[in-house]
């Protein structure tokens, strides 16, 4: 659906040039909701901008729905841009005019139908959950309000991609959360492809299908958000996902353990079948939990446990040997004494 090729956006300032972006190629898949995340100025926004050319990337490609925006000039791009819609973090709602107007400007703007607005801007306002808002100001609307109001304007003209700029970091985390369902909800139901940026992994964790984790301008690491969360490679993409699911041990427990400590993970159904208790069963050795937790990522569980084995080094070897044999992934962390 989108396809960004050899993307490098350059800004030139009083202190020379400035890299937003640098020789970014991705491929973002019709129906997908994919998560662009990094720190401040790894330039997500950059990129996200460079997708419907609100920022002219300096080289490089941008394929949307099968046509190459960075071709198209004039009233072509204005018509291609159309199927693009785009939310901000502020929100960025005309003040002085109503909910309905707000909407309605975006109409206005792409010649929409004049005798079609008004049932237009209302079939919107359903969609997002906001009909009794229809003639209020946006100084009147809560922040998770406005922001619906910013996916109906964004959705208005029949949009294939949506771009979300930090659209839920202003929200509490109860709004966000349904913000992040209405999001879902336009996804699956009006089939479009979502593109978030954000530096929460919550986000990520709880609507995307796949990720890319930028630094520095370039997308270090790219995936599924389901196999990124189960084996991240990059140090940078470890610490994100720590963010959400931790699993530090404190050093005074870990000093008083003998036995060798290791992290398992389990992927998928297997992660509540039992291995570790069965593992129990059939070896002699003794399992002292000290972390763990079955996360779900889309429904999904993913289960991670840290575990010290207590027992004769042969048993030891056998237990290892039999989650090994089950789980998706046993990993060593500290030798036995
Ligand atoms: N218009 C601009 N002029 C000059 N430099 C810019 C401009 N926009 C972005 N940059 C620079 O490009 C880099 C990437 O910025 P960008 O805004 O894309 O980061 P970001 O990942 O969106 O950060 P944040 O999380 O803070 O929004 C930064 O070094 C920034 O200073
Ligand atoms: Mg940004």
């Amino acid at each position: 659906m989108i396809g960004i090729q050899n993307l490098t956006k350059t800004y030139k300032t009083k202190h020379g040039t400035v890299k937003g972006v640098d020789e970014v190629s991705l491929t973002i898949k019709r129906g997908e909701i994919y998560g662009i995340v990094g720190y401040s100025g790894a330039g997500k926004s950059s990129l996200l901008r460079c997708i419907n050319l609100l920022e002219r990337p300096t080289s490089g490609t941008i394929t949307v729905d099968g046509t190459d925006l960075t071709s198209l000039k004039g009233e072509e791009l204005r018509l291609a841009r159309l199927k693009i819609g785009m939310i901000f973090q502020h929100f960025y709602l005309i003040s002085q005019k109503t909910v309905f107007e707000n909407i309605a400007f975006s109409l206005k703007a792409a010649n929409y139908p004049k005798g079609q607005i008004k049932e237009r801007v209302e079939e919107l306002l359903a969609t997002v959950g906001l009909a009794e808002k229809r003639d209020v100001y946006p100084a009147q609307l809560s922040g998770g309000q406005k922001q619906r109001v910013g996916i109906a304007r964004a959705l208005a003209n029949n949009p294939k991609v949506l771009l979300c700029d930090e659209a839920t970091s202003a929200l509490d985390p109860t709004t966000t959360k349904s913000i992040l369902n209405l999001l879902k909800k336009i996804n699956k139901e009006l089939n479009i492809t979502i593109v978030l940026i954000t530096h929460e992994m919550n986000v990520v964790k709880e609507i995307c299908h796949r990720m890319a984790i930028m630094q520095e301008g370039r997308v270090i690491e790219e995936g599924s958000v389901y196999d990124l969360f189960a084996s991240p490679r990059a140090e940078l993409t470890k610490e994100f996902i720590e963010s959400v699911v931790s699993f530090d041990v404190p050093e005074a427990i870990l000093k008083n353990c003998e036995g060798p400590i290791i992290k398992v993970t389990f992927k998928g159904k297997v992660a509540g079948e039992g291995v570790i208790s069965d593992m129990l069963q059939q070896c002699n050795v003794k399992g002292n939990f000290l972390h763990g937790s079955i996360e779900y990522i889309q429904e999904l569980p993913l289960g991670i446990f840290i575990m010290e084995l207590k027992g004769q080094k042969d048993e030891v070897k056998r237990a290892l040997q039999y989650i090994e044999d089950r789980a998706a992934q046993v990993e060593v962390l500290r030798d036995g004494r």
